[in-house]
């Protein structure tokens, strides 16, 4: 196989990512584009634009996940397809390449393919996936409802990163959010699936290596805590007469950061967002909502943790802690990592084998029993998650090289060939 006829086009690929960076860009460089927002609506407009003039089909699903597919020609359509893709949605004042990266190296890959003339002989599919974020619940919710993996009322409960229900979003949209079912896709639809990521964090950035081949991804739990305490007059209620869920919460906070510090390196867990209630300068908080979220590659330690924290919210009167969602961790396909690695090795690029302590919607395609690759590139001084967040281009012309040359590897490998041998190349 010539893979050296698979080009990819660093000036183009760079201006797909400074283009699709502009929608919901912020004064300071960062980003706003909570899922289905305005921003994220125009950004996904522009996008399937960009999709179409590639060559691809372009259709959205019952939750609003963009699928562009290239079918190979007549005959192959219903074949099992190679898939790509990551989210255009982003944290709130978050940065311009979560997600954006694996969208636009994705796009340049599946272009590079095209024009390259080799014959491939499966479909190609570049998704973009619905709410990655969840930052008020879940997150990786397109993916996850692609398989039938929403939580019952999800729909209904979860904002992303956003303000409005991520029904009355899909609403507003014209969609119907009670037959978000008819996402549901088949496992056996996919071949394969593999996302490119920055890394977000500095591991591949201090170490001068341009790729990381994932190896796996962490188990993520998300809880709510409820504090309740008395709401009352701020000027008028003696201090040891107060019941304030606040003061109740500070103690909870820095009880959990001790308690999972406590279980080493191989965890870690955060209190990211906190809603006081009614939320006055003089009245005293009555109610305290905080998201928990814990994370390990281990699950026994997050069963630790989970034990440590109730314990801690049992010795607070008024605090209790419901689950959100608990995601498994997963394990990428070694037979993939291998074919990431074998593209490197070819082009002359170093890598390294990591594990990934971010969530991915490539987590929810292992346990369908779908081959899963994540491949990532470097991102300045790892800072992502922050208007801070940036990449040099030639990396994510490295990344959309080897992301390009392994889906044909793929394309190719044993086992997962098909007789069709006609070409992509227009
Ligand atoms: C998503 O970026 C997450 O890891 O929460
Ligand atoms: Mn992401
Ligand atoms: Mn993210």
């Amino acid at each position: 196989m010539d893979y050296s006829a698979i080009k990819i086009n660093e000036r183009r690929l760079r201006r797909d990512l400074e283009d699709l960076g502009r929608f919901g860009e912020e004064p300071d460089g960062g980003i706003l584009r909570p899922a289905l927002s305005d921003a994220d609506l125009k950004a996904r407009e522009w996008f399937k634009g960009r999709m179409r003039e590639a060559g691809l089909s372009v259709r959205e699903d019952a939750v609003a996940n963009i699928i562009g597919r290239l079918d190979p020609p007549s005959g192959a359509e219903g074949l099992p397809c190679i898939a790509t893709g990551s989210h255009s949605d982003a944290v709130l004042h978050g940065g311009k390449y979560d997600g954006a990266a694996g969208l636009c190296c994705g796009l340049e890959a599946i272009r590079a393919i095209q024009r390259s003339g080799l014959p491939i002989h499966c479909p190609l599919e570049l998704i973009v996936f619905t709410d990655e974020e969840g930052g008020h619940y879940a997150g990786t919710f397109g993916s996850r409802a692609m398989f039938d993996l929403l939580v019952e009322g999800e729909i209904y409960k979860s904002r992303g990163a956003g303000s409005p229900f991520l029904a009355q979003s899909l609403e507003r949209m014209g969609k119907d959010p009670a037959q978000y079912a008819r996402a549901v896709r088949s496992p056996s639809e996919f071949r394969a699936f593999l996302e490119l990521h920055i890394e977000q964090g500095p591991v591949l950035d201090s170490l001068g290596i341009p790729v990381g081949v994932v190896e796996g991804i962490v188990a993520i739990d998300r809880h709510l805590i409820e504090v309740k305490g008395k709401a009352g007059h701020a000027g008028t209620t003696p201090m040891r007469l107060r019941d304030d869920a606040l003061v109740k919460a500070a103690g909870i906070i820095t009880a959990v950061n001790r308690a999972v510090r406590a279980l080493g390196n191989e965890i870690v867990g955060t209190i990211g967002e906190m809603k006081v209630y009614p939320g006055a300068f003089n009245i005293i908080p009555g109610r305290v909502e905080m998201t928990l979220d814990l994370r390990s590659m281990k699950k026994p330690l997050l069963k630790k943790a989970r034990g440590k924290i109730r314990e801690i919210l049992r010795s607070v009167p008024g605090a209790r802690l419901t689950t959100a969602l608990s995601k498994d961790g997963s394990r990428m396909d070694r037979r993939i990592m291998e074919l990431i690695e074998e593209s490197c090795r070819r082009r002359g690029i170093s890598w390294k084998r990591m594990s990934s302590g971010a969530g991915h919607d490539a987590m929810t395609f292992p346990a369908q029993g779908i081959p899963t690759g994540m491949i990532f590139i470097p991102c300045g001084e790892g800072k992502s998650h922050c208007p801070e967040e940036s990449i040099r281009w030639e990396d994510a012309a490295t990344g959309a090289q080897i992301l390009a040359d392994t889906i044909v590897r793929i394309a190719f490998s044993a086992g997962m060939k098909s007789t069709l041998r006609k070409t992509f190349a227009r």
